[in-house]
């Protein structure tokens, strides 16, 4: 009996001495928060550093490159050849050219192939290391439809087919941990390391956060487009990694600004 006393006190002692440093480490955790949402704020106010890339991609959409010596500025991103703002706002959407449904990134690809002859493994090459060619054609081009309504077509029946395979995508789980995008985008008010996790259920959140890319991240030093951030969460969720430009990662992007649909952009937005 006095054994099981002491055990007993003993195990309180040590639940206690639990109890306080988790109550120690969450108030860590939010003294740094506060610190971090501080800095940022302070960023803003002194500009975005994605702006640096807007103006490197504008450089590079007016500069004569590749073996044709051309420049993008006869690229079609769907509102005709050479128009560029109000593009990104509608895209995803389906071009006849390619017989594809494209994003911005796959898009660009494209008409770096076709007007400056660029091989399609060099147009991609390092795409996701950080100040990359793309990155910096694809801020550029976002924007370049700053305040514009998000507005992806979805009347052709590859953008009615793309949009239907991102919903089933977003909401079908599977891979090792048996996870859909759901799984974590799914409930209002969430939050995984200081970063606001959107409910893409719910058009008022999705457009929040549309309209913010692509966008700078501050722990990564790096602009993300939006192909970036849905192969990152893809490989969060232990899928296999999809290929740059891969038809799933145009659906979900076509899915999610469609929910997203109406929200005014921002771009480039600025994240953790
Ligand atoms: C394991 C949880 C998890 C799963 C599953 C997941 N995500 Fe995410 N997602 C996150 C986190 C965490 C962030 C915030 C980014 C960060 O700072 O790390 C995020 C951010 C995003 C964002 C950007 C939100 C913003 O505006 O900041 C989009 C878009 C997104 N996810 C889409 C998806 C899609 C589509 C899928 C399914 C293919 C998916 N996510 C699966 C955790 C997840």
């Amino acid at each position: 009996m006095k054994v099981t006393t002491r055990a007993l006190a003993v195990l309180s002692l040590v639940v206690s001495a639990g109890a306080v440093s988790i109550v120690a480490a969450a108030t860590d955790a939010e003294d740094h928060a506060a610190d971090e949402i501080r800095k940022y704020r302070q960023m803003l106010e002194d500009g975005n550093p994605a702006e640096l890339m807007e103006m490197k991609g504008e450089a590079l959409w007016r500069e004569a490159r590749g073996p044709k010596g051309a420049s993008l500025e006869a690229c079609d991103l769907g509102l005709g050849p050479g128009v560029v703002a109000g593009a990104y706002a509608q895209l995803p959407r389906f071009f006849a050219d390619t017989g594809r449904v494209q994003d911005t990134e796959s898009r660009l690809v494209s008409c770096m192939v076709a007007l400056q002859g660029v091989a399609p493994a060099d147009a991609t090459r390092d795409w996701y290391r950080p100040g990359s060619d793309l990155e910096a054609l694809v801020t550029y081009v976002a924007t370049q439809s700053k305040g514009m309504p998000i507005r992806v077509p979805v009347s052709h029946p590859e953008e009615a087919r793309l949009l239907a395979a991102g919903g089933e995508l977003f909401y079908r789980r599977s891979g090792p941990l048996d996870f859909s995008c759901a799984t974590c985008h799914s409930q209002d008010q969430r939050r995984i390391r200081l970063q606001d996790l959107p409910n893409f259920q719910n058009p008022a959140d999705a457009r929040a956060s549309m309209v913010t890319w692509p966008a700078y991240r501050v722990s990564q030093s790096a602009v993300w487009t939006m192909e970036r951030r849905l192969i990152d969460c893809v490989r969060q969720m232990r899928w296999p990694e999809p290929a740059f430009g891969s038809e799933a990662i145009v659906a979900l992007q076509v899915w999610l600004q469609h929910q997203g649909d109406g929200g005014a952009l921002q771009s480039p937005g600025i994240k953790r």
